[in-house]
């Protein structure tokens, strides 16, 4: 496979910034604010690729909202994952021909994952004729010189050219919240899984150079951000393109070393590339939050290789074992589809049986969604809807029961909690994150404490949620 990455130069990065600057000596030259609405979809991904979109629109100008009708621009970051995700994002963008209609200046653009896909663009460009920018993640980095031709010409433009992927570093940020943030440390994914998408929306695996990480990771603990996610669709793969002698374990390390009060965490890892070198660094250093997102999928071996997920069950359980050898109060979450292709309803069970074995601390669960372009869409898949959401309901009633019995052990426990919000329901004043990134909701406290590290015993806890007091 080609390793070279293509990295987008410094001066092409300028030259968007030039494009930024003429947009926005326009609008300083009006009389009134103009505002962006930036609606964002899926994956932590997409989040962080919104705060790019959002530093973009900052340096061309524009302030923000959240009401589609005041907004000049909107930029709907969409998800590709789930036809249901797909279906949402159409219902979404068909409603803002009634904005446009009372706002006719208003500029509508349409990015992310659905937008790579050749299908989606069409049907906008046949169908959803008030959408003027559609873009896909490979063209992010030169959103302004295509808003640009928008913005000066009024044309429609479409850019979801097919490729492997590039890198950008310098595009302007601006990030949701000051207490956690979001570190993107590679691109895209190798691993074609047969059901997803993502790898034909996002690309080849492509790593940031460490130093860019290690910069990033530093002006954030020295802005004071106390919670730093580093994301990818395989963190564990981490490193292998650049031909250096460094894995995602040795990153992880050297963040670490950031002299600073903060956690580390991480997401997404493949079972198959989580090593032991991995599970050692975890348990060494004392920044890297005691939690680890885990995909399984299903527990049967048969579904697994025809998911194209390379392990089996016993390889998995074995590494989740050695997991918590390392790190024994470690929490653990995982996805699980139901209904792959295929699946009958005794390879479902050894799914059951799984979750059973792992006792995960929480899952996401979905239904298989055929995605057109991905071998899994052309499997014959002869179960019934309704027997795949009977196992679904099995699977939810299942991992309802471990959640109860893992929160019920945190009663009375005292633990030092990260305090990253205000708690919106009644009865609480704060929410509060444990070291494993479970959610407690905190009875009274004052907002002056939201960014620190505060103790927080654990007074309550039901099925789906923990609460409790400063300690
Ligand atoms: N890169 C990550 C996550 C990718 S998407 C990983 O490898 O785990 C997040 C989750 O969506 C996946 O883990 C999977 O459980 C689910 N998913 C992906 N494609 C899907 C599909 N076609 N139908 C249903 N669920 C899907
Ligand atoms: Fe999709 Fe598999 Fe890649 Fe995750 S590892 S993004 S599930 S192809
Ligand atoms: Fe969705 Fe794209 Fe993320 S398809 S899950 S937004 S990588």
């Amino acid at each position: 496979m080609d390793t070279k990455t293509t990295r987008i130069s410094p001066e092409e990065i300028a030259r968007q910034g030039e494009f930024c600057e003429k947009i926005q000596e326009r609008l300083a030259a009006q009389p009134r604010a103009y505002l962006a609405f930036v609606d964002t979809y899926g994956c932590q991904q997409n989040e962080a690729d919104s705060e790019r979109l959002r530093g973009y629109l900052k340096s061309m100008g524009y302030g923000f909202t959240q009401d589609e009708n005041q907004a000049d621009v909107i930029l709907i970051n969409t998800c590709a994952i789930r036809g249901h995700a797909e279906d949402r994002v159409f219902g979404n963008i068909g409603a803002l021909v009634h904005s446009k209609r009372r706002h006719p200046g208003q500029i509508i653009c349409v990015c992310g994952c659905m937008a790579q896909e050749q299908q989606v663009a069409d049907r906008i460009r046949e169908s959803y004729r008030h959408v003027d920018l559609v873009f896909g993640p490979h063209a992010l980095w030169k959103f302004p010189e295509l808003f640009y031709r928008v913005f000066s010409r009024r044309g429609r433009v479409f850019e979801n050219t097919d490729e492997p992927g590039s890198i950008a570093e310098g595009i302007p940020v601006v990030r949701q919240g000051n207490v956690k943030a979001w570190v993107s440390i590679m691109y895209g994914c190798n691993n074609f899984c047969t059901y997803c998408i993502v790898p034909y929306v996002r690309g080849r695996e492509r790593s940031r150079l460490p130093e860019d990480v290690l910069a990033e990771c530093r002006g954030l603990v020295e802005e004071g951000y106390k919670d730093i996610t580093l994301l990818g669709q395989n963190v564990n793969s981490y490193g292998k393109d650049l031909g250096l002698d460094m894995d995602f374990a040795d990153l992880l390390a050297q963040i670490n070393d950031i002299p600073g009060d903060f956690l580390i965490r991480f997401m997404t890892s493949h079972p198959k590339d989580a090593s032991q070198k991995l599970f050692e660094t975890m348990a060494r250093c004392e920044k890297i939050a005691p939690v680890f997102h885990l995909p399984v999928q299903a527990g049967n071996d048969r579904v697994l290789k025809a998911m194209n997920r390379v392990y089996d069950r016993a390889t998995y359980l074995d590494k989740v074992k050695r997991l918590r050898e390392q790190i024994p109060d470690v929490v653990i979450t995982s996805d699980i589809i139901v209904g792959f292709p295929g699946e009958t309803t005794p390879e479902f069970e050894d799914t059951l049986s799984l979750i059973e074995e792992v006792e995960y601390d929480a899952l996401f669960t979905f239904i298989y969604s055929p995605r057109e372009g991905t071998p899994g869409a052309k499997m014959p898949d002869p179960m019934p809807m309704a027997e795949k959401k009977a196992n679904f309901q099995r699977l939810v009633d299942a991992q309802n029961a471990i959640s109860a019995k893992k929160h019920a052990a945190y009663m009375g426990k005292t633990l030092r909690c990260l305090i990253d919000g205000v708690c919106e329901e009644e009865g609480f004043a704060l929410t509060a994150r444990t070291p494993g990134n479970r959610l407690v909701r905190v009875k009274e406290g004052d907002e002056s404490l939201i960014g620190t590290f505060q103790n927080v015993t654990v007074t309550g806890a039901n099925t789906w949620s923990l609460w409790g007091e400063l300690a």
